[in-house]
C-alpha cells in the first residue's frame, strides 16, 4: 500500500539510541508543540500539562529518577534532544472546565449568555468520576490521546521519539512536584534523531494481521 499517512506510520520505529549530536531545531519544537495543544480531548477539556526537559540542570534531575528502575531508558536524558513529561489532572474540576468555557466565548465558539448550559458537557467527567472527586482514569486517557498524536506529528517531520512509559512514577512525580502542581505524569516521551547504532532503526515494522485486530460488519 502506498500512501502519505502510511509512508509516515511505517517511518517511524521507536528509538532505542539518540544521537547526542543532533537536536531538534527552535522551528520544528514550535511546531511539535502547538501539534500537543491542538490534540483532541473529551469535551476538550485539555486536562494536560507538558514538562519540556531541556535544561542541563532539568536533564540531571530526569536522570536521578532513573536511579531505581528502568536503566535501559537512562541513556535518552542526555541524548536525546528533549524529554516531555505528559501529565494529566487527577481530579478535574467544574472550575478548570470553567477555563475552557471561557477560552470557547474569547473565541467566538459559543456566546456569553450560553455560558451555563456549556457546562452540561461535564456529565462525560461525572461518569468518570468516584466519590473523592478522582478522575485520573478518564484525564490519563486523554493524555494518551495527546501522546498519538505527538508520535504520528514527529512521524510527518521526521523527528524520532521514544514512548516513556519506563519511567519511575514515584521518583519523577517527587522531583518534578513543583512543575507539575497537582498532575500527575505516568508517561514521557524522549525526540530527537535516532544514533547510527540504534538497534531498532534497522528492524522490520511488526504489526498483527489485520484480520486478528480488525472486524468489518
Ligand atoms: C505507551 C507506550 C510506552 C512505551 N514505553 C517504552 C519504554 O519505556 N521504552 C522503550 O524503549 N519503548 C517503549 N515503548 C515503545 C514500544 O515498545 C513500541 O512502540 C512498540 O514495540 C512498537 O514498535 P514501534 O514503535 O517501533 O513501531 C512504548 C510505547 C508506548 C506506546
Amino acid at each position: 500500500m502506498t500512501h502519505p499517512v502510511i509512508d509516515d506510520l511505517r517511518w517511524r520505529k521507536t528509538s532505542k539510541k539518540y544521537d547526542p549530536e543532533r537536536k531538534v531545531s527552535e522551528d520544528d519544537l514550535a511546531v511539535f508543540f502547538e501539534a500537543l495543544r491542538l490534540s483532541p480531548s473529551s469535551i476538550n477539556s485539555q486536562p494536560w500539562k507538558f514538562v519540556v526537559i531541556d535544561s542541563q540542570p532539568a536533564r540531571e534531575r530526569m536522570y536521578r529518577t532513573f536511579e531505581r528502575d528502568h536503566q535501559f531508558n537512562r541513556p535518552h536524558v542526555f541524548e536525546s534532544s528533549q524529554i516531555i513529561l505528559f501529565a494529566y489532572n487527577p481530579y478535574y474540576t467544574r472550575d478548570d472546565y470553567a477555563r475552557v468555557i471561557d477560552q470557547y466565548i474569547a473565541d467566538s465558539r459559543i456566546p456569553a449568555e450560553n455560558r451555563d448550559k456549556a457546562f452540561a458537557s461535564l456529565r462525560f467527567r461525572d461518569m468518570n468520576t468516584d466519590d473523592t472527586g478522582y478522575n485520573g482514569c478518564w484525564t490519563k486517557a486523554q493524555t494518551y490521546l495527546a501522546l498519538g498524536n505527538a508520535l504520528h506529528t514527529l512521524a510527518r517531520m521526521r523527528i524520532d521519539a521514544t514512548p516513556l512509559e519506563g519511567i519511575d512514577q514515584v521518583l519523577v512525580n517527587e522531583e518534578f512536584k513543583q512543575e507539575l502542581d497537582g498532575y500527575r505524569c505516568d508517561v514521557a516521551l524522549a525526540i530527537g534523531y535516532h544514533h547510527v547504532d540504534d538497534s531498532n532503526a534497522k528492524l522490520p515494522k511488526s504489526r498483527l494481521d489485520m484480520d486478528t485486530i480488525l472486524l468489518r460488519i
